[in-house]
């Protein structure tokens, strides 16, 4: 496993259509798993800050739980009526049960 990844989380904690937000280094992020597929994307939204794990996923984007900003996990872009700067996104890798991230750049 190359250094720049982190182990964050485990497999069995984030169910299929579920998020979760783990603390890395430089900040907060949430996993979302998608139909078994995994994505990590910036967890703070960018309209107010609401922790994007309280919200849902849809497709392959997450709601917002504050006022329904959709970010695409696999752009980082949100759709809102007013523009947002992208969020970041991580890499994944998934080895046994364990979760590792790494900063997309
Ligand atoms: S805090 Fe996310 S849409 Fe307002």
């Amino acid at each position: 496993m190359p250094d720049d990844f982190v182990k964050v989380a485990k497999v069995s904690e984030i169910a299929d259509a579920t998020l979760k937000t783990v603390s890395v280094k430089d900040g907060d992020v949430t996993i979302a798993n998608v139909d078994g597929k995994y994505y990590a994307i910036g967890a703070i939204c960018k309209h107010a800050e609401w922790d994007l794990s309280e919200g849902y996923i849809e497709s392959d984007s997450i709601v917002c739980a504050g006022h329904g900003a959709k970010w695409n996990l696999q752009t980082g872009e949100a759709e809102f009526h007013e523009p947002l700067d992208p969020e970041p996104l991580y890499d994944v890798k998934i080895v046994g049960d364990d979760i590792y991230l790494r900063k997309r750049s």
